[in-house]
């Protein structure tokens, strides 16, 4: 045990650790000693099927929920033992909208401001700043509630990274949108990533975008890593002219708990999703 938490002690450009980590749920192995790592500056995906553990991982990395067993360290301090240096250092965009959309972009940007600790002095440059990255100035007065989509989830990315934290996890920033919105949100991403230079962990259902613009990619059936490489790696497993579509169906598609059917919670959340994006 000793030496499994050495081992979560990341080296100089592993920004994330993970080593054999697990949820248990009951008798459910949500996630199933699971092991990655990631370089700062990457843009890192996680793929798979519904119920295949990426919400839960991402939980348990942001320090939302312990995990059962196992290690992790983000940015340098680890999860369980060091829970707020963690806090400090990251951002956070949950799967389910969370900006207020009875408060303007502007407002919604200086509570998180407020609450993410960016000092008073620097809260209104920062705000500035981020609403101009995320192509937002233009829309900033309005009624988030009457945000497009797109507009919304580049608004609650800009929320999550006004204490320029150095590391950005984001469970499914595209869901729902459609593809000119969702190359929006990642055209904005990656000038975030210039800007700042911060590591990302994303979420996705959508095979392309994974595929576009992540440098790495781990697929994941059943709380374990079924594959893990860059998109061309993952792509090359399966044959020269395979997409990683092809290589998803392939590498995961069998191995999948077969929970493909959207339950009763995921639909009423979508349908949530697209009440407030509508
Ligand atoms: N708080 C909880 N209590 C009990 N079971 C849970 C809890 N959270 C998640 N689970 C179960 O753990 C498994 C993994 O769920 P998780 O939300 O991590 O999947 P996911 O990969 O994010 O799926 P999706 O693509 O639908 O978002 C599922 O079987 C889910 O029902
Ligand atoms: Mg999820």
């Amino acid at each position: 045990m000793a030496a499994l938490q050495q081992n979560a002690q990341a080296t100089a450009d592993e920004v994330v650790r993970v080593v054999d980590i697990s949820k248990r749920f009951g008798r459910l192995a949500a996630v199933d000693r699971l092991s990655l790592s990631i370089k700062a500056g990457e843009i890192f995906g996680l793929i798979g099927p519904n119920g295949a553990g990426k919400s839960t991982l991402a939980k348990m990395l942001t320090t939302l929920m312990p995990p059962s067993s196992g290690s992790a360290s983000v940015a340098g301090y680890d999860i369980v033992r060091q829970p707020r240096d963690v806090r400090r250092r990251i951002g956070y965009v949950p799967q389910t909208l969370s900006a207020d959309g009875a408060l303007s972009g502007v407002e919604n940007m200086m509570l998180s401001a407020g609450l993410y600790g960016v000092p008073l002095s620097q809260q209104k440059r920062r705000v500035g700043e981020i609403l101009a990255t995320m192509g937002l100035l233009d829309v900033a007065g309005r009624l988030a509630g009457k945000y497009s989509g797109g507009l919304l989830r580049r608004l609650e990315i800009g929320q999550s990274v006004l204490h320029r934290p150095a590391v950005l996890f984001m469970d499914e920033p595209t869901v729902g949108l459609d593809p000119s919105a969702r190359r929006s949100v990642w055209t904005h991403l990656l000038g975030l990533r210039r800007a700042y230079g911060a590591t990302m962990l994303v979420t996705t259902h959508y095979m392309e975008e994974a595929e576009e613009y992540c440098d790495r990619i781990a697929m994941i059936a059943n709380g374990r890593i079924a594959a893990m490489g860059t998109p061309a790696e993952l792509k090359a497993k399966i044959g020269a002219d395979a997409t990683l579509e092809d290589a998803f169906e392939r590498l995961v598609g069998a191995k999948s708990r077969g929970e493909f059917e959207i339950g009763y919670d995921r639909a009423g959340e979508d349908r949530r999703a697209s009440q407030q994006h509508g």
